[in-house]
């Protein structure tokens, strides 16, 4: 079953691999429309004067696109943004001119439309981001946008990721675009990089491949994992630890790196793996230096440095509001390739369901 390229013989390896072509098509539906504000105004979403903030709420892997999302909107547009957790919705305060985005793949994820189903009348509007268009959840919002992934078998979410936060990304910029709350600069490095980002996938696949498999085989015995970021960084550290506790079993946390002299750095011991995820933060040496002085095993992926000759040159910080994607590649192939030598069903994870229908 240990897999090196090619056609896998589990869903979620061919899932992975998809991840590009899922992005070109993402990309070829839906970029086209976003300078004009052709695609936020066919989706009939209010102008973004009218919004006064934006909540996104999900669960699991679909509230981490949640989060890339909420970086959009918060460094394009300046808008108060925050990424709720559907099953705590109900203890939030809800302001009118609100625009709630709700994620989930599959739509019946029982959360998040108990969530829906709790939000006071008038508190704005519901964009549904989904992969299935004729989810619940589908006939619960004001507008609907699907994210395009295909059919996705693997419970382990992959290419639904990629696909709702490429999705999301193009609604939120083709808003932001006619809105005048745009920061110009950021907005035209976030559509060249949205352009790049198949080829980025792809690079990430290749360069990760063999490598996330002499990883697993060297890390098999470890029995907790760390993943480390920071800024538009951390949600993909987040990514990476839930892949690796869904797929292996193993424990894993993720945490800002700056958190780490609060209390985790006390977890790290000799050979402890440490996943960074790098978004050019040159704060993450730092961190980096800390984990390895007490013996930590870092693993640095979406290196923004250069290493030379023993130094540490950053490169410009040019990453995209919804933050660096293509680290979530290494992450994914890592937690499969452990699965597959600890002997787990990779597409069907032990306790989980591919959509969760009680509450
Ligand atoms: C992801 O790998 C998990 N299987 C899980 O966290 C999932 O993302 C979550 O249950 C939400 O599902 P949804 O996208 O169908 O709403």
């Amino acid at each position: 079953l240990l897999s090196r390229g090619g056609r896998h013989d589990d869903h979620m390896g061919n899932e992975i691999d998809e991840q590009p072509v899922v992005a070109r098509r993402v990309l070829d539906a839906l970029a086209p429309s976003i300078r004009d504000g052709a695609l936020w105004n066919r989706l009939g979403l209010p102008p973004v004067e009218e919004i006064d903030r934006v909540a996104v709420l999900g669960c699991g892997t679909s509230l981490h696109a949640g989060r890339a999302l909420a970086g959009v909107f918060a460094r394009v547009g300046r808008i108060p943004t925050r990424a709720l957790t559907a099953s705590e919705a109900a203890h939030e305060v809800w302001e009118p001119r609100t625009l709630v985005v709700a994620m989930s793949q599959s739509g019946e994820t029982a959360d998040v439309l108990r969530a829906l189903d709790g939000l006071p009348s008038g508190h704005g509007t519901v964009l549904a981001l989904t992969n299935n268009t004729a989810s619940s959840l589908a006939r619960r919002a004001d507008a609907v946008i699907d994210c395009l992934a295909g059919p996705e078998i693997g419970v382990a979410a992959t290419k639904t990721f990629v696909a709702q936060v490429l999705t999301g990304a193009c609604v939120a910029l083709s808003g932001l675009s006619v809105s005048g709350r745009a920061d110009a600069a950021v907005l035209d490095a976030d559509l060249s990089a949205l352009a790049a980002t198949p080829d980025a996938l792809s690079g990430a696949l290749h360069a990760w491949r063999d490598r996330a498999a002499d990883l697993a085989a060297d890390l098999v015995t470890a029995s907790g994992f760390l993943f480390l970021g920071r800024g538009a960084g951390l949600v993909y550290a987040a990514e990476g630890a839930l892949k690796l506790k869904e797929l292996s079993y193993r424990w894993a946390e993720h945490h800002a790196a700056g958190e780490l002299k609060h209390g985790p750095l006390a977890l790290v011991d000799a050979g402890t793996p440490v996943f960074v995820v790098d978004d050019g933060d040159p704060r993450l040496d730092v961190d980096i230096a800390e984990v390895e002085a007490r013996g930590g095993r870092v693993i640095r992926v979406g290196e923004r440095a250069l290493r030379v000759g023993g130094l540490s040159l950053q490169l410009p910080r040019t990453g995209p509001s919804w933050g660096p994607l293509e680290t979530v590649v290494p992450l994914q192939l890592f937690s499969r390739e452990l699965a597959l030598r600890l002997q787990r069903n990779v597409d069907k994870p032990r306790n989980l369901a591919k959509s969760v229908t009680v509450a």
